[in-house]
């Protein structure tokens, strides 16, 4: 056993807290970072549920099944004949495997170049000592250190639904859905967010037949309403089948896989046989194994780490970000709370601004958004302008063969600032980009309009909505 004195020690190795431990060591600062994600092997494996069963790994997947998909149906499209298509499904999640395991190593390189002293373990607090906290970490070697300041970066876990444990392989939360061995015939989805939508399309792709049943009403009560009218009717075309405004009942492994029992909208009862079910109903913050009590660290009623704006908590010198603080559960989103309480710490003024952070659904069509829908800018009593512009006017999408969607923006009535895009289509998450970039800095709809894009690019779709605003497209 050592005893180890560091100013930061961050709990947790996910985009939250690797980011936060590099950043807090370019400031100059000793920092550790402390992570019990095991790999296949046992060994670390940095980078938490973004890089080994979130973000990466289901991009990965969304990728090669989209290659799938436009290898069976629509390279004939543009003249190209690939014969009769077979999947490797085991060298397509090999793949994805190894774009994760590329990840991590990178993450541990970057914690060598920076000087960050990595524990793998689980770290727990054991008590508040003078001038800092002591945190025991339980690993291959048990070890115990102190910190000036201790930064929370633990994460979050999936739900269950009540009655219907995980078991990984009939029963799958995102960690079973990305490693599915067989393509099943006829795959269940319970919740139509954003896990719902990306693992759903992958599984289609690749032929299984998904239905996806959702309690509410509506897709995507979070996006523009426009979008989610939009997203609807592409995802039907697909042959997703979504239902709505279902109640589950009884879920049941069976022997050839997995029944669940529901009543649909109207309230009748139905029943939906399924070789695998992916439950994707939300996720909640994890603090298992941190012994937050111990030192009276508060946690809300949904086990979040109770935080400030700047992710202070009621503890001096303790501090939380990411999943497992209020917030939208991104990856970018834990990695600039990250960044900011590093400067923080060190004595600077970092700052997230959470109006600007961006959302993305890497379906196909892709969505992306910034800022206020329609609606929430409408209901926070503001006067809008909108501006939309399609895809299927847009000369770089019709050379791509992808016109769905389109660019929408929400604009002050008043002063044209923006107050948020939204789009779908091809690339909407790189064309939210510019979007961001606006918004931060309290462009209006007039400075995208003014400015030159590139022809033929998507992002010429951005500048015409834009133009919208003001009724007045170049090429609408
Ligand atoms: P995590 O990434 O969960 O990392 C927490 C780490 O802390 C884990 O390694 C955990 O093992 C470790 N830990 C927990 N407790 C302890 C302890 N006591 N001691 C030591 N270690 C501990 N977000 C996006 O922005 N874009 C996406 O495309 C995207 N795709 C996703 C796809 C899926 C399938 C899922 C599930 C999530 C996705 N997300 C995406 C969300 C994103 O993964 C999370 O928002 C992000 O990982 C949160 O980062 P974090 O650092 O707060 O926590
Ligand atoms: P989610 O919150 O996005 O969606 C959960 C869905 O399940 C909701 O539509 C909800 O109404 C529904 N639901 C809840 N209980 C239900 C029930 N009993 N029966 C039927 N439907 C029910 O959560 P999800 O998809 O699990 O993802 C968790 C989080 O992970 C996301 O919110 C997001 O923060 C993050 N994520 C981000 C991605 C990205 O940025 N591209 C990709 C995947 C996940």
């Amino acid at each position: 056993m050592t005893n180890k004195a560091f100013d930061v020690v961050v709990v947790g190795g996910g985009p939250g807290g690797y980011i936060a431990a590099i950043r807090a060591a370019q400031l100059g600062l000793s920092a550790a970072c402390i992570d019990d994600w095991k790999s296949g092997a046992g060994g670390p494996a940095l980078g938490g549920t973004c890089t080994n069963i979130g973000c990466i790994p289901s991009k990965a997947l969304l990728q090669s099944s989209e290659n799938f998909e436009q290898a069976g149906h629509h390279f004939a499209d543009h003249g190209i004949d690939v014969g009769a298509l077979k999947l490797d499904l085991k060298k397509l999640l090999a793949r994805k495997d190894a774009i994760v395991k590329q990840n991590n190593d990178g993450i541990a390189y970057l914690f060598k170049k920076n000087k960050v002293a990595f524990f793998h373990g689980t770290g727990s607090f054991v008590k508040a000592v003078d001038g800092g906290y002591e945190i025991a970490v339980a690993g291959a070697a048990s070890e115990t250190l102190t910190a000036r300041h201790v930064v929370v970066a633990t994460g979050s876990s999936p739900r269950q639904l009540p009655g219907a444990a995980f078991d990984e392989d009939r029963i799958v939360s995102n960690d079973g859905a990305l490693r599915i061995p067989a393509v099943p015939k006829t795959l269940g989805v319970v919740g139509s967010g954003v896990i719902g939508l990306e693992m759903g399309s992958v599984w289609r792709r690749l032929g299984a037949e998904v239905t996806i049943l959702e309690a509410l009403p509506s897709l995507l009560p979070m996006a523009d309403e426009a979008v989610a009218k939009e997203a609807l009717r592409a995802f039907g075309r697909q042959g997703l089948k979504l239902q709505f405004g279902v109640r589950i009942g009884e879920v049941k492994a069976t022997k050839k896989g997995v029944s669940v029992a529901y009543t649909d909208a109207k309230g009748a009862a139905a029943t939906l046989e399924v070789e695998r079910l992916i439950v994707s109903i939300g996720r909640v913050p994890h603090t298992a194994g941190l012994n937050p009590a111990a030192v009276g660290l508060k946690l809300d009623e949904r086990g979040a780490v109770v935080v400030d704006d700047e992710c202070r908590t009621n503890l001096a010198g303790v501090w939380a970000i990411g999943d497992v603080v209020r917030g939208p559960m991104l990856a970018h989103k834990a990695e600039e709370e990250g960044v900011a309480v590093a400067e923080r710490i060190a004595g600077q003024h970092g700052h997230v601004d959470f109006n600007t952070i961006p959302w993305v659904i890497y379906t196909s069509p892709e969505i992306a958004w910034v800022g206020q829908t329609e609606a929430q800018a409408k209901a926070a009593g503001r006067a809008v302008r909108t501006g939309q512009f399609p895809f299927k006017a847009n000369g770089r999408a019709r050379a791509l063969g992808d016109t769905t969607g389109f660019v929408k923006f929400v604009a002050d009535a008043a002063s044209d600032e923006i107050l948020g895009v939204h789009v779908i289509g091809p690339l909407a998450s790189e064309l939210i980009a510019e979007a961001v970039v606006a918004m931060s800095f309290k462009a209006s709809s007039e400075d995208i309009a003014r400015i030159c894009h590139a022809h033929p690019s998507l992002s010429e779709a951005t500048r015409e909505a834009a133009l919208a605003v003001d009724k007045r497209t170049l090429n609408l």
